[in-house]
């Protein structure tokens, strides 16, 4: 399989998101920690609407390198959640970030390793020395599932007192 079209594990498959994932996209958005920054939570007016969400699928540039893809069960096509690389916020461009998010109820069952696992496999292949992940310091999932794929903590961090202090984290490929 092109690896630009997705990307297979034992339990899953990684695919380019469709306009009608957005239902589905939103979900997520719902799900959110209430820790989560206003901007990328569903506002008390309902926003972003699904027909954002679509258009927002629809002028996805898949940048950096693969980009994000739907997670979906391999067995039934189910989504479950995303994974995959975004631009890296703290400005540097061969240092994508990894990014992943499931639906609440399938955590703990390992499918966010399993699926960020192929990505970080395949990075190299797009010509990153590194890969980047901002995590909050109270997502301990989210550090756990990092630490199992090898990203180590630089040290830096940005103290937010309202969602709580983002940490840099590291993996050289
Ligand atoms: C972070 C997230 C993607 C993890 O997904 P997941 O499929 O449950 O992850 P995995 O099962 O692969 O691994 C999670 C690990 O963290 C552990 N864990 C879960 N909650 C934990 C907690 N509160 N404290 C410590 N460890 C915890 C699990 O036991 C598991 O470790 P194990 O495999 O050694 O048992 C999921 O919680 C999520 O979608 N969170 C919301 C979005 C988000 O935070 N994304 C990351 C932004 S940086």
């Amino acid at each position: 399989m092109d690896h630009d079209d997705g990307f297979r594990t034992e339990r899953l498959r990684l695919r380019p998101w469709r306009v009608a994932d957005a239902a589905f996209q939103r979900r997520l958005w719902q799900e959110r920690d209430d820790r989560v920054p206003a901007r990328r939570r569903i506002t008390p007016d309902g926003h972003p609407t699904v027909a954002e969400l679509e258009q927002r699928i629809r002028t996805d540039e898949r940048t950096p390198a693969p980009g994000l893809f739907v997670v979906e069960f391999a067995t039934s096509a189910e989504a479950v959640g995303y994974c995959g690389l975004v631009a890296n916020s703290v400005g540097v461009p061969q240092e994508p970030e990894l990014a992943f998010e499931f639906l609440r109820a399938s955590w703990g069952q390992g499918f966010a390793t399993e699926a960020a696992r192929v990505i970080v496999d395949d990075a190299a292949s797009h010509g990153y020395g590194h890969l980047a992940a901002t995590v909050r310091a109270w997502n301990a999932a989210s550090l756990h599932v990092l630490d199992k794929l090898g990203f180590v903590d630089t040290g830096e961090r940005e103290p937010d007192p309202v969602h709580g202090d983002s940490l840099l984290l590291r993996l050289r490929l």
